[in-house]
């Protein structure tokens, strides 16, 4: 049987410390371990973007990475935006744009779109459709996802 590994990471803010298997995927220790269950399980495959987290900044799918390799990185979940204070913009605008109805697939629109600006702050429409093409949405039909994001870049 093969030792667990100590894992030292940043979760929502947060300096975090955690024993996992090496083989516990990150989308199950974000569930179940750490209890996050805005992260959404769909496809398991890398394909529908419901489980997309950021890993230092960078939008990553927890269904097909290893908890393991999250050691000494910074990762935020959807529970990580908005606060007390208020909706984290990209939160606000999906919300004024009408870019979510059942909502399973928003947490992890958001989080790719949040990597995206952090990256692009000024991405044109090609490159927001391009960058959001590995999240799928069953209900929106995206027009109102794609606004709401040319919202926070062309208020
Ligand atoms: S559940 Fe991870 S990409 Fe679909
Ligand atoms: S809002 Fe329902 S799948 Fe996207």
């Amino acid at each position: 049987m093969t030792a667990s590994l100590d894992l030292t990471f940043t979760l929502n803010g947060d300096a975090k410390t955690a024993r996992v298997a090496p083989n516990t995927l990150l989308i199950d220790f974000l569930r179940e371990a750490c209890q996050l269950r805005g992260t959404k399980r769909s496809c398991d495959m890398q394909i529908c973007g419901a489980c997309t987290v950021l890993v230092d900044d960078r939008p990553v799918s927890s269904c097909t990475t290893l908890a393991a390799d999250i050691d000494g990185a910074v990762v935020t979940t959807i529970e990580g935006l908005g606060g007390p204070d208020g909706l984290d913009p990209v939160q606000q605008a999906f919300l004024d744009h009408n870019a979510l109805q059942c909502g399973f697939c928003t947490p992890g629109f958001i989080l790719s779109v949040k990597a995206l600006l952090h990256a692009n702050p000024a991405p044109s429409h090609e490159e927001i459709v391009e960058h959001l093409n590995g999240n799928l949405c069953r209900c929106t039909g995206y027009h109102k996802i794609i606004d709401a994001v040319e919202s926070l870049v062309r208020p």
